[in-house]
């Protein structure tokens, strides 16, 4: 039997939840005698072990095989380290398809580096477009599906966006959600934080904040001035903020904010979980968060005038708030009179997705077994 040896990318929080799954069905098919190999590649992006580490250690991930150690930087400095590293492993080391996850800078980079050496690219959570070009994760998303040979997507809205762009229906493969696959093998396995019974959280009776896109979190003022509203508006209930390390550099200038918001550490998977899962609401400008809140049906206010994941508005729990303080009123009056939507769960978000990815890969590439 041929091996057929995948490099697995992962650079930064949001790309561990999604690869967990792939891995462990890579496992499971490895040992029914299927051709896929892995190797991870760590590129280093995100190093501290509250961004990084505890997520591999709580979702069960093997150790990375290489890790790339690019750390921060600018977005052209993190782009260029990580494809120097990378080249030099793929020349010493190639490996057969870099599968690549998200729309991390990780994402991008090793999917320019592995295309110029002519290894193939497989893209899962592909297809998918804010249309908002000041954010770096849309530049991310378009150069990678513009080089990507295997598209497996999370929603025909994204399959829709790749058919637009001209890219071949044999290539997209509509898989669902790896992210999901995660929460829900992790469901009963969520645990409350340490500071549960410090701060006296009741389930259903506070919220959750987690602000740290540029655009809301980079100019102090506007910062300060969100954080007061919503400090104000969330009837005295405590508002639980785990602060992003880009987050905390524009807190530490501010003083004097709404006693209300607790700000703790980045939490790792299971406690954050289990925070959202027990919130009256989620207040956030992240993407994937926004997903989860759809399958645990928790009201969820997004602090961006876009969104890449629409079927979390038309489907699901998610509204788009804007980055106004203002607009946050209405939304917040809507959540405390009971009148918040309900949503549902759209379609494969059922657990299943990282078999469907190595089935096809499998399918694909172990044809002469
Ligand atoms: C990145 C992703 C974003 C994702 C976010 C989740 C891109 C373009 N953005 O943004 O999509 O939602 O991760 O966390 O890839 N830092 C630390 N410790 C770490 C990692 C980062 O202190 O372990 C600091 C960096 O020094 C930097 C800041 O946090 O000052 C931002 O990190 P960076 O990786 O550049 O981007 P994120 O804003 O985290």
């Amino acid at each position: 039997m041929t091996l057929y040896l995948i490099d697995i990318i992962a650079g930064a929080r949001p790309n561990f939840m999604k690869i967990a799954p792939i891995i462990k069905a890579i496992k499971e098919r490895q040992n029914e005698g299927g051709c896929i190999r892995y190797r991870l590649v760590h590129t280093g992006q995100h190093y501290d072990a509250r961004m990084s580490g505890d997520f591999f250690t709580q979702l069960g991930i093997p150790e990375p095989d290489i890790n790339l150690e690019v750390g921060s930087g600018t977005q052209a400095e993190q782009t260029a380290a990580i494809m120097i590293h990378y080249e030099k492993l793929l020349l010493e080391n190639p490996s057969n398809l870099c599968l690549v996850v998200g729309d991390v800078t990780s994402s991008m980079a090793c999917t320019i580096t592995s295309q110029k050496l002519g290894i193939p690219v497989a893209h899962v959570e592909a297809g998918i477009r804010s249309g908002d070009w000041s954010m770096p994760e849309e530049i991310n998303r378009m150069v990678t599906d513009s080089i990507t040979n295997y598209f497996f997507t999370t929603s025909e809205m994204a399959n829709d966006n790749l058919r637009k762009s001209a890219v071949a229906d044999d290539r997209i493969f509509f898989v669902g959600n790896t992210m999901i696959d995660t929460l829900l093998f992790n469901i009963e396995k969520l645990c409350a934080p340490a500071f549960w019974n410090d701060f006296k959280l009741e389930t259903g009776q506070y919220i959750v904040l987690t602000l740290h896109r540029p655009a809301n979190v980079d100019a102090i003022d506007a910062f300060e001035k969100m954080l007061r509203t919503i400090g104000e508006q969330t009837r005295k209930l405590p508002v639980i903020f785990p602060v992003h390390p880009r987050t905390a550099k524009t807190l530490s200038n501010l003083k004097g904010l709404p006693e209300n918001i607790h700000f703790v550490d980045p939490q790792p998977y299971l406690e954050f979980n289990y925070l959202v899962k027990n919130a009256k609401a989620v207040i956030t400008d992240s993407g994937g968060i926004t997903e989860e809140c759809t399958v645990m049906n928790v009201p969820c206010m997004t602090l961006r005038d876009s969104t890449e994941r629409p079927e979390t508005v038309t489907i699901g729990t998610n509204e788009l708030i804007g980055t106004v303080p203002e607009k946050l009123k209405p939304a917040l009056d809507k959540l405390f009179a009971g009148k918040w939507k309900n949503g549902s769960i759209p379609e494969k978000w059922d657990g299943k997705t990282g078999d469907r990815i190595v089935s096809i890969l499998e399918r694909k590439f172990c044809s002469n077994q």
